[in-house]
């Protein structure tokens, strides 16, 4: 548990202060008690720090990189770099809080006091929201190992992080109010991400949702495989019938503006495992595929969020959740198959399975549910990986302003989304000779006519924007604050552009 405490300006003892660290200036390592590491006492911490950081270790001030100097009578301090002066942005201050944070705990510190600086270019509320952004993503742990109380992990430990800054501490309990209400959508899209098929299939999904979001206040409703018959989900329901799990079909409304009628839907793939079905994946490119329902990790995750902080927005998410495996009931290569929106569908590859789910969970959104703008978020194509890594969230969209919009938050948030060009060359290779569509078209610009052929299944002309998160939200190493597996990408986006308090 991270707990914030604020001071008035001045009231801290930390300072923080630029000290440039040239890697070229730095002294053979002299003896303690040398003349180049007695301290004068006009001298400023950090001054003085950075010289001793410099004398005892390869510190460069590189944003992110620590130096310890622990003190057996008074507090002990700590360096943290930040780059080059000029250049810090709110990204380099999650990273830096995150890097302090995991130094704290290293060193078994329970207290700590920071003096935010102040910066030209972003504001004391903005400085601070970022920092215990990045501290608080040191608090994420997700591990079924049966020894980790005792393993040296400091997770059950409590930490206390005296703020001062130069700003009212009402605004600053508020941004932190509304860090924790993301944070705590980031750790639950993480969490239902990286606990395996055995844990999470439809049901279980479907549960976790309603555990998570009616207390809330989201309205959760969740309709079984009868009831989807009902609706004729057919698309939807051809990749579920192979497995022992029934599907379930997850509707989650927040209505924070309740004076608008407008409204986002977020649709998520949910599919809880992805074996590939007939097209059968390799044995290496099935372990992880529990993490193909990320997408809609990140709709409950976000949905919490917005709850969470109150956020005024009126936003749905749409979940089509469901296992695609192989047994005598499983869909087929070849077969043709209908969908909600009425279109027929040629089955030229099962593994091609998430645009057959979204295809019905879209329609649904735009045409029983009304949306007026639809974001869909989907691990859809390993094509994506390829092409972006787990660095960038992959978007095809039918509205550029919509798409600048969603573009700045991401910014914002501190997350990379690249726009892939959605032109009709590439709508035109998912025409099929005897359906209306084919959902596997071949290798090339994979990625876009995966998004657009999704997109051909909005049931009115309304702004979209399709993100592949196959790369980004789940990842096999850590990278600054994001942890290996889930990285509950992109709910910091979503949640800022849903949040209108960010902008
Ligand atoms: N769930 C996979 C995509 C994926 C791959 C997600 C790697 C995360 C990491 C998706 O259902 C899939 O199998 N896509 C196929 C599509 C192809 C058959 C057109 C792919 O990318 O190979
Ligand atoms: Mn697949
Ligand atoms: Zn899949």
């Amino acid at each position: 548990m991270v707990r914030f405490e604020f001071f008035t300006k001045g009231g801290a003892r930390a300072e923080f202060a630029f000290v440039e660290v040239k890697p070229t200036a730095t002294p053979a390592n002299p003896e303690p008690g040398s003349a180049a590491l007695e301290a004068s006492p006009a001298e400023p911490t950090a001054t003085r720090l950075a010289r001793l950081a410099k004398a005892r270790s390869k510190f460069t001030g590189k944003s992110g990189e620590t130096f310890y100097w622990p003190k057996a009578e008074e507090a002990s301090e700590l360096l943290v770099g930040l780059g080059e002066p000029g250049k810090v942005t709110a990204e380099t201050l999650r990273k830096a809080a995150f890097s302090l944070a995991k130094a704290l705990k290293e060193h078994k510190e329970s207290e700590v006091e920071v003096a935010l600086p102040e910066l030209a270019a972003i504001s004391v509320t903005e400085v601070f929201q970022a920092f215990a952004e990045g501290f608080l993503h040191s608090d994420y742990r997700f591990s079924r190992k049966t020894m980790d109380k005792n393993d040296g992990d400091d997770n059950g430990k409590d930490l206390t992080v005296r703020i001062s800054a130069a700003a009212e501490e009402a605004e600053l309990q508020a941004a932190l109010a509304n860090v924790n209400a993301m944070m705590e959508g980031i750790f639950l899209a993480r969490d239902l991400t990286n606990r395996t098929a055995n844990e999470i299939y439809p049901e279980t999904l479907a549960r976790a949702a309603q555990e998570a979001l009616e207390p809330a206040g989201v309205k959760v409703r969740v309709y079984d495989k009868a009831e989807i018959e009902a609706i004729g989900m057919e698309a939807f329901l051809s990749v579920a019938k192979g497995s022992a799990h029934e599907p379930r079909f997850i509707v989650m409304e927040y209505n924070g503006q309740p004076d608008s009628a407008e409204r986002t839907a977020l649709v998520g793939k949910g599919l809880t495992y992805d074996s590939g079905g007939y097209s059968i994946k390799t044995a290496a490119g099935m372990v992880t595929m529990h993490c193909d329902m990320a997408g809609s990790a990140a709709v409950i995750g976000t949905l919490l969020a917005l709850a969470k902080a109150q956020a005024k927005s009126n936003v749905v998410g749409v979940v089509a959740a469901c296992e695609n495996l192989i047994s005598g009931t499983a869909f087929k290569t070849g077969d043709i198959i209908g969908s909600l929106s009425g279109k027929t569908i040629e089955v030229l590859n099962t593994d091609a399975e998430g645009r057959l789910t979204l295809a019905d969970a879209i329609y649904y959104a735009t045409k029983q549910l009304d949306a007026d703008r639809v974001i869909d978020l989907a691990t859809l194509t390993g094509a994506c990986v390829v092409a972006l890594g787990s660095e960038y969230t992959a978007a095809v969209t039918n509205d550029d302003a919509f798409m600048a919009e969603l573009k700045a938050a991401a910014d914002v948030a501190g997350e990379k989304v690249w726009q892939l060009p959605s032109d009709e060359a590439f709508a035109e290779k998912n025409k099929s000779k005897v359906a209306d569509l084919l959902n596997s078209p071949g290798r090339e610009a994979g990625t876009v006519t995966a998004g657009l052929f999704v997109g051909e299944f909005l049931a009115k002309d309304v702004p979209w924007i399709h993100l592949d998160i196959a790369g980004t939200a789940y990842r096999d190493k850590p990278s600054g604050y994001l942890p290996d597996r889930a990285t509950g990408q992109p709910v910091k986006t979503l949640f800022t552009l849903l949040n209108p308090r960010n902008s």
